[in-house]
């Protein structure tokens, strides 16, 4: 067991991990923030897309003990005094999800891409969300929130 600390949405914390233990476990059961989601556990859905120092990474597969010093980004964090980011508020008005299971990620996966790249095409974002997977097919309104999104975010 080992002490990390890290920053978690702006807030410094410190909490004991085993040396194996994903980041995904410990946000979510030792930190309480359950908006990151289990998938499939293996690095292949997105699900639990979180960013650490500004690029999403998959916390299922990135022990706690590497986040250690890192700045780390989660659903949560997202909003700010109640205002929702224009990403989440396009997911709305472009009624870009379904069940809703993916979206977290979904939408910090498109946070990690509109931080490098505000205004991508189409293109750029099929290919930069095509390893995030929504059981549902809400694929074709995710993009579009995505793009819209980006717009948005590079006025303000
Ligand atoms: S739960 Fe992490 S990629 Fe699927
Ligand atoms: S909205 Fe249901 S999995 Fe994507």
């Amino acid at each position: 067991m080992k002490t990390v600390q890290f920053e978690l949405n702006g807030k410094p914390v410190s909490v004991n991990a085993q040396e194996d233990e994903s980041l995904l476990w410990v946000i979510r059961e030792q930190l309480g923030l359950t908006g990151t989601k289990f998938g499939c556990g293996e690095g292949f859905c997105g699900s639990c897309t979180v960013l650490m120092n500004g690029e999403a990474v998959r916390s299922c597969t990135l022990a706690a003990v590497d986040a250690a010093g890192s700045s780390i980004l989660t659903i949560e964090g997202l909003s700010k005094n109640g205002v929702l980011h224009p990403i989440q508020e396009e997911f709305v008005k472009n009624d870009a999800l379904q069940c809703g299971y993916c979206t977290p990620g979904m939408i910090m996966n498109a946070y990690g891409l509109l931080l490098n790249n505000p205004e991508p095409t189409r293109e750029e974002v099929v290919i930069a969300m095509d390893e995030n997977l929504c059981r549902c097919g809400a694929h074709g309104r995710i993009i579009q929130a995505i793009q819209n999104a980006g717009k948005k975010m590079k006025k303000a």
